[in-house]
């Protein structure tokens, strides 16, 4: 799995390219993210750990552009407005500050993972846009500080820097000095052979966002302590697992994991609620396939789409027991798939 670990190249130099064009993976946590202590810097809670996927890839041309008195920026492309353009812009600002340029961007993304569905569009995104800029900018960071910069655009981010499955570490304090301490990192896997099965059982825009659903949460939910407090225990339970490639016990954990995180937004004042009838529906059939024998365990994000972690060999008998379950869903089968890459430091 090494290869997919990363693939981030250095610019060469500290000098800004004319452009820079970067691709990057959206990445499913099996311990997840949920709760900031710093909204400013993007520090969280706790530690996560997720499997970046080979699907759904999002592909971002950063160029300078002298002339510009804005940055300009499409989505697909749409001209990006509102709270996309504005999160963009904040990400460049930040980009410009360390390289100590003022010149504006021009930005090209095109994703193809269905935007704010629950599948972590922000993840792929982020690290596609922190690599092209900070290559365009002419920042050459490494794979950590990569790491830290797409943090800053979006939490999830932190993991789509490197392939097959990472670490996000929370790190400790708060401020410009608990900035270095939260970074993602490659986790050391067995041979699981892993697949995720994907049920979009809702493909269009969340009703919250899970930014302020985070922040609800961590706010007013009762639950929310408890959850943390035992999401540290399967962090360190998964890691041992993914270690011995208990493809088993990494679903359990995962599966408890993200039920419990449901919980404490189902507890928070008001209740956010992402789990629809066909959520369930899916979720019903997961148990059956368990009861058949198949090591099959779902995950659900912020939305209520469904993952389902399996052996890649029963990936597609799990698919089509999915499908039964939810006739409208649309349904992906995913592999671990690669870490951010930038396809050249000098235009398209
Ligand atoms: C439920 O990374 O999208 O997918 O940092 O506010 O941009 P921000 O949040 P984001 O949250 C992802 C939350 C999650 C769980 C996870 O991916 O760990």
């Amino acid at each position: 799995m090494s290869e997919q670990h990363t693939a981030v190249v250095r610019p060469s130099g500290r000098y800004a390219a004319a452009g820079a064009t970067a691709v990057a993976h959206p990445n499913i946590a099996l311990v997840k993210y949920w709760g900031k202590r710093d909204e400013e810097l993007v520090l969280p809670r706790t530690d996560s750990l997720s499997m970046t996927l080979d699907i759904f890839p999002t592909t971002t041309h950063v160029r300078l552009d002298a002339a510009a008195r804005r940055d300009e920026v499409t989505l697909g492309g749409v001209p990006a407005t509102g709270e996309a353009l504005r999160r963009i812009v904040a990400f460049l600002d930040l980009v410009r500050d360390r390289a100590g340029l003022s010149v504006r961007a021009v930005v090209d993304t095109e994703n193809t993972v269905p935007t704010g569905a629950g599948l972590a569009s922000s993840a792929s995104g982020f690290a596609a846009l922190a690599a092209a800029a900070a290559a365009a900018y002419g920042l050459g960071p490494d794979a950590t500080a990569l790491s830290r910069l797409a943090r800053r655009g979006s939490g999830s981010a932190s993991r789509s820097v490197f392939g097959g499955f990472a670490v996000w570490h929370a790190g400790a304090g708060t401020g410009a000095g608990a900035d270095a301490g939260s970074y993602a990192e490659p986790v050391p896997a067995g041979d699981l052979d892993p697949a995720l099965v994907i049920a979009v059982v809702d493909a269009g825009p969340k009703a919250v966002s899970s930014r302020e659903a985070m922040r609800r949460t961590v706010a007013t939910s009762p639950l929310y302590g408890p959850w943390a407090a035992s999401s540290k225990d399967d962090l360190v339970a998964m890691r041992a697992a993914l270690l011995r490639a208990d493809l088993d016990t990494v679903g359990e954990i995962a599966e408890r994991n993200a039920l419990g995180m449901h919980a404490t937004m189902l507890a928070a004042r008001p209740a956010v609620r992402y789990l629809a009838p066909a959520t369930l529906m899916v979720l019903d059939s997961v148990l059956r396939l368990r009861r058949d024998g198949i090591a099959a365990y779902a995950t659900m994000d912020a939305g209520p789409n469904v993952k389902v972690l399996c052996r890649r060999a029963d990936a597609d008998r799990v698919a089509a027991v999915v499908r039964g379950a939810a006739p409208r869903a649309t349904v992906h089968i995913a592999r671990p798939g690669p870490g951010v890459r930038l396809l050249n430091a000098g235009g398209r």
